[in-house]
C-alpha cells in the first residue's frame, strides 16, 4: 500500500499546531505497519533546508496555479520517512510563518499557494505522473491546505486521470479554518466553470478548499469520534454540516495519537530532571521541574502551591479569556499559573498584563517556543485546555503523559481522553483530569476549586496521575485504523474501476 501524505506543515521542520505533529508522527507509525507512505510538502526554507539527501524528480513543472516555474524535490525528514517538497520560489520561498505575511495577515496569494500544493499531489495520478518511479493507491490530504486534490482528480480528468485513479481521504483537523476565497478565482486555480456548484467547490458565494475536499474526497476522516458528530451539528459544522451528515457513511473519528519518543518524561532531554509513573509525587523529578518551572518564571518558589499551565494558540476558541477572567480568584485561592502562547493580538495584551498584575503568582510568556512547552508539562500540576471546541487536543495527552492533569471543557477530543474526577471514578481508580461542560468562567473557577480540593489530599492526587502517566494515547492503535481505512479505498477504488 503506498499512500501520499500531503499536508501543509510537518514537526520539526515547519509547525504551527497540532497537525505538524500528528504529520511527522502518524507517517512513522504507518511505516511500521508497512504502510509506504511518503509526505508531500510545499517547499518552504524550512522544508527544502531541513530534507537530507535532497534531489530532483520529474521535469520542471510549468502548469502550476500561481507560478510557471516548480520543481519536485524528494528528500529524507530527520527521522528517515522520505518526503517530497513542492519547490515553488514564487509561492513558498517565503520564511516565517507558513500562512500569514510579516503583517499577521494570511498571504494574500494563499488561494495559488495551495491550489498548487493539492494539483502537485494530484499530479501523482495523471497519465505522465510526477514521479513515474512511485504510484501512490491512496492520496491523503490534510485540512483545507489539501482540499482541492480530490477536486482536481474530479474535474480536470483531462490532466490527472491516469491508467490507476488513486483513492483520495481528506482528513479534518479544524473545521473553523475552511480556506475560502473568491469565486473569480476558479480559472487562476484551474477549475473548470462547472466546478462552481453547490455539488462541486461553491461554498456560500465562494469557492471552498475545506468544502471542495468534504465534497470530493472518497472517505474523510477528522481527529476524534466525539469530533465526528459535533461537525455534522449546526452549532459546530461552520456551514459543513448538512455536507457532513449526508456523507456520515464515509466520515470516520480516529483519535490522535502521541509520539511517546518525543514526550516522555522518563527520556525527555528539554527538562532538567527525568521521571516517570513510580515517582511523580512532590519530591521525585517532577518536584525538581516544578521548581525550576517557578524559578523561570519567576514565581515564589512554593511545592505546595497548586501550579496551573497553559500552552497554547491563544484566541477566542481555545476559550482563553476564560482563564484570563478567572486567573485572579485562582490566585486569590493560593494558586500559581504559568502561560505559554501567541495568537491574538488582545489575548496577548491580557495575558501581559495579567503577569504584571500577580508578579510571583503568574509568569507569562508570548512566543513560540518548543523546549519551554515540555519543561511547561513537566513541571506544571494542571494543565488547562478550556476549548469552545477541540477537534483532539494533543496538549492534553501529553499533560496525561507527564502527569500533569488536564482540566478541560468536555468537547471534541477532550471529552475523549480525559476521565473527569467524580467520587465514583475516584473510588474506581479511573479519573485522570478534570473536566467542565458550559463554557463560563464561573465553571472554570468550580471546577478548579475541585481540582484543588483533590490536590490537597497528595494521596489521591498521586493515584490519578499514576493512572494518567500509565494509559497508552500511543500511535499504534490510530494508525492500524488508517491503514485499514486505506485497504477499505483502495479496494473499492479497484471494484468499481473492474
Ligand atoms: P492546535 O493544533 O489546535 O493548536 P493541539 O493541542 O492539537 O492544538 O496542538 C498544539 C501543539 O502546538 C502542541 O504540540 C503544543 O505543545 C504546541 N504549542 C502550542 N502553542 C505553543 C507555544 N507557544 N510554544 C510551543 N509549543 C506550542
Ligand atoms: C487541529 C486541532 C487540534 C488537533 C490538531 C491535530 O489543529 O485544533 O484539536 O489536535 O489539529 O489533529
Amino acid at each position: 500500500m503506498r499512500v501520499l501524505f500531503v499536508t501543509p506543515e510537518c514537526f520539526p521542520l515547519v509547525k504551527t499546531g497540532g497537525l505538524a505533529d500528528v504529520s511527522a508522527a502518524l507517517p512513522a507509525a504507518l511505516s511500521r505497519l508497512g504502510v509506504d507512505v511518503r509526505l508531500l510538502l510545499p517547499g518552504y526554507p524550512a522544508v527544502l533546508d531541513g530534507l537530507a539527501n535532497l534531489h530532483e524528480v520529474g521535469d520542471l513543472i510549468t502548469d502550476l496555479p500561481g507560478t510557471d516555474r516548480a520543481r519536485l524535490v524528494i528528500g529524507a525528514m530527520p527521522d528517515g520517512t522520505l518526503a517530497y517538497a513542492l519547490d515553488a520560489p514564487a509561492l513558498f520561498g517565503r520564511p516565517g510563518n507558513p500562512y500569514l505575511g510579516p503583517d499577521g495577515k494570511d498571504w494574500p496569494d494563499n488561494a495559488e499557494r495551495f491550489a498548487a500544493l493539492s494539483w502537485a499531489a494530484a499530479g501523482f495520478a495523471a497519465a505522465e505522473p510526477y514521479d513515474p518511479w512511485w504510484r501512490p493507491d491512496v492520496l491523503h490530504g490534510h485540512d483545507w491546505q489539501a482540499g482541492l486534490m480530490p477536486a482536481y482528480l474530479a474535474m480536470r480528468p483531462d490532466r490527472f486521470a491516469g491508467p490507476f485513479r488513486p483513492g483520495t481521504v481528506m482528513t479534518i483537523h479544524n473545521i473553523a479554518y475552511q480556506g475560502q476565497f473568491a469565486p473569480w478565482m476558479l480559472g487562476a486555480i484551474g477549475l473548470p466553470t462547472a466546478a462552481y456548484a453547490q455539488n462541486g467547490v461553491e461554498y456560500y458565494g465562494g469557492i471552498g478548499y475545506l468544502k471542495a475536499g468534504c465534497f470530493y474526497a472518497d472517505r474523510l476522516t477528522t481527529v476524534s469520534p466525539t469530533y465526528a458528530h459535533e461537525i455534522q451539528t449546526d452549532e459546530q459544522g461552520m456551514g459543513l454540516e448538512g455536507l457532513l451528515a449526508s456523507r456520515v457513511d464515509d466520515l470516520t473519528g480516529i483519535l490522535n495519537g502521541v509520539d511517546y519518543g518525543i514526550w516522555d518524561p522518563a527520556a525527555d532531554p528539554h527538562i532538567p530532571e527525568r521521571y516517570g509513573p513510580a515517582d511523580p509525587g512532590r519530591r521525585g523529578g517532577k518536584a525538581a521541574c516544578k521548581t525550576e518551572l517557578q524559578i523561570a518564571f519567576g514565581l515564589e518558589r512554593r511545592a505546595d502551591a497548586p501550579l496551573a499551565a497553559v500552552v497554547s494558540r491563544l484566541n477566542h476558541h481555545k476559550g482563553l479569556d476564560l482563564v484570563l477572567e478567572t486567573a485572579g480568584q485562582w490566585v486569590a485561592l493560593g494558586g500559581q499559573l504559568v502561560v505559554l502562547g501567541s495568537g491574538d493580538t488582545w489575548f496577548e495584551r491580557g495575558y501581559r498584563y495579567l503577569a504584571e498584575w500577580f508578579p510571583g503568582r503568574v509568569g507569562v510568556r508570548i512566543g513560540y517556543d518548543e523546549a519551554l512547552s515540555h519543561r511547561i508539562q513537566a513541571g506544571a500540576d494542571l494543565l488547562l485546555v478550556p476549548s469552545r471546541s477541540e477537534p483532539c487536543g494533543l496538549t492534553q495527552l501529553y499533560a496525561l503523559k507527564y502527569g500533569t492533569l488536564p482540566l478541560v471543557r468536555r468537547t471534541g477530543g477532550l471529552a475523549d481522553t480525559v476521565i473527569d474526577a467524580t467520587p465514583a471514578s475516584v473510588a474506581d481508580g479511573v479519573a485522570t483530569g478534570f473536566q467542565f461542560v458550559r463554557c463560563e468562567a464561573q465553571e472554570l473557577l468550580f471546577t478548579l476549586r475541585r481540582a484543588l480540593a483533590l490536590y490537597r489530599r497528595p494521596e489521591r492526587w498521586r493515584t490519578l496521575q499514576e493512572r494518567a502517566m500509565t494509559r497508552d494515547f500511543g500511535w499504534d492503535g490510530p494508525a492500524r485504523e488508517y491503514s485499514e481505512l486505506y485497504n477499505t479505498i483502495a479496494f473499492d477504488r479497484h471494484r468499481r474501476a473492474a
